[in-house]
């Protein structure tokens, strides 16, 4: 039996207004492709979906990772979607379509892409993560304890096929080199490296060889594109999504979603350059909208069988999740009250634009040595 991919590649190519939403419009062209795709046999099935003011292209195939059809699919309908938007003068029409032209891979290019190659099992549960607002690091808190701490995932306590650990793979996104590490054992090395979470982010993570599961087929996968350092200026935050499987030798698929009932601070919100709460949502409300966030997350839950998306699911659609929507208004709230000071503004070397050279610039004349 052929192994299943999905993909998930997202792009913001203009939001409906500013940067709050993606209309309507954008999502039917980016169906009719995906159907086109669907038809000619490169695609088993697909969802298209929006998170804030990206759009989402979940697609199940067997072609595998890294497929150049797969990714020039994506890029087309971007490419056809980035027309639409400039056709209605949306916000920012084609802002994360950063090279000019197609060259065999979407990475690097702009959009932002996880990916996950594997043996179906007989039930085959899946989450697929969309932020807005926010950068991949924003992903580091919540799947280290989905897949490395006890006290959110029962099973790595209780269930025999789960309590060996999982294998992380932490990617340097300054240095672009990668490192593989082991929980429980190498638990608070791992720590030292996610915690700081704009230069070291969660990659992928595997089964260990004990594992029921095949320990070489990852078992999520985070976007890990950096539009800042892609692009070399800002032109967005790199809004990150991520898929994670779930059930029989993995965590729950509650133990999956338990980490976002915790609204932990990411960073993004307005002008890429603020920390706030990360809130999760359910699909109608995933919409930007108060100082342009505050940064949100929506789940979406599918089986997959014989890579066809059985969902989706509006996982965050739960009174479960009231409070920590309710406790995330409350820090936002909070937060902005600091106005322009750290740490609601992001530290200097973090924010994504700045007046700073300017305003030293006018200042120079004027600062003198302190005796
Ligand atoms: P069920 O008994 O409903 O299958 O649930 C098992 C489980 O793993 C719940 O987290
Ligand atoms: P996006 O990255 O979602 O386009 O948001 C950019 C921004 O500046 C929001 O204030
Ligand atoms: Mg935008
Ligand atoms: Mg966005």
């Amino acid at each position: 039996m052929s192994k299943t991919t999905v993909s998930l590649i997202k792009a913001d190519i203009g939001g409906y207004p500013g940067h709050a939403s993606v209309h309507p419009d954008l999502i039917k062209l980016a169906e009719e492709k995906l159907t086109d795709a669907l038809k000619s046999g490169l695609l088993v099935d697909f969802k298209v979906m929006a998170a804030g003011d990206d759009l989402q292209l979940m697609m199940g195939h067997t072609k595998g990772v890294d497929n150049p059809e797969i990714h020039k699919l994506a890029w087309d309908t971007f490419v056809a979607g980035t027309n639409v938007a400039k056709e209605l003068k949306l916000y920012g029409a084609g802002q994360d379509m950063l090279a000019d032209a197609f060259s065999g891979n979407v990475k690097g290019m702009g959009p932002g892409i996880a990916e996950l190659e594997f043996t179906e099992r007989k039930g085959e549960p899946l989450v697929a993560y969309m932020m807005d607002k926010t950068e991949p690091g924003a992903f580091n808190l919540p799947i280290f304890r989905i897949f490395a701490d006890p006290f959110n995932t029962a099973g790595l306590v209780i269930d025999p096929s789960a309590h060996a650990g999982f294998k992380f793979e932490i990617w340097d996104i300054q240095e672009h080199t990668r490192v593989f590490m082991n929980a429980p054992e190498e638990m608070y090395e791992m720590l030292a490296l996610i915690g700081a979470k704009s230069r070291y982010v969660i990659k992928r993570v595997y089964p260990k060889e004990s594992s029921p599961l095949p320990s070489d087929e990852a078992v999520a996968a985070i976007s890990t594109e950096k539009l800042f350092q892609t692009a070399g200026k800002y032109v967005g935050k790199d809004d990150p999504v991520a898929l994670v499987r779930a059930q029989s030798g993995l965590p729950a698929l509650g133990e999956v979603l338990e980490p976002f009932a915790f609204p932990h601070l990411v960073s993004g919100w307005m002008r890429g350059s603020h920390n706030g709460p990360l809130m999760p949502v359910s699909f109608d409300n995933a919409r930007c909208t108060r100082f342009d966030g505050p940064p949100r997350v929506i789940a979406a839950g599918f089986q997959i069988s014989n890579a066809r998306l059985i969902g989706p699911v509006d996982l965050f659609d739960d009174p479960g999740f009231d409070e920590a929507r309710q406790i995330a208004g409350t820090i936002a709230t909070y937060m902005r009250r600091h106005g322009p000071f750290e740490p609601h503004r992001l530290p200097m070397e973090d924010m994504e634009y700045t007046t700073l050279p300017d305003v030293l610039k006018k200042l120079e004349d004027r600062f003198e040595p302190i005796e």
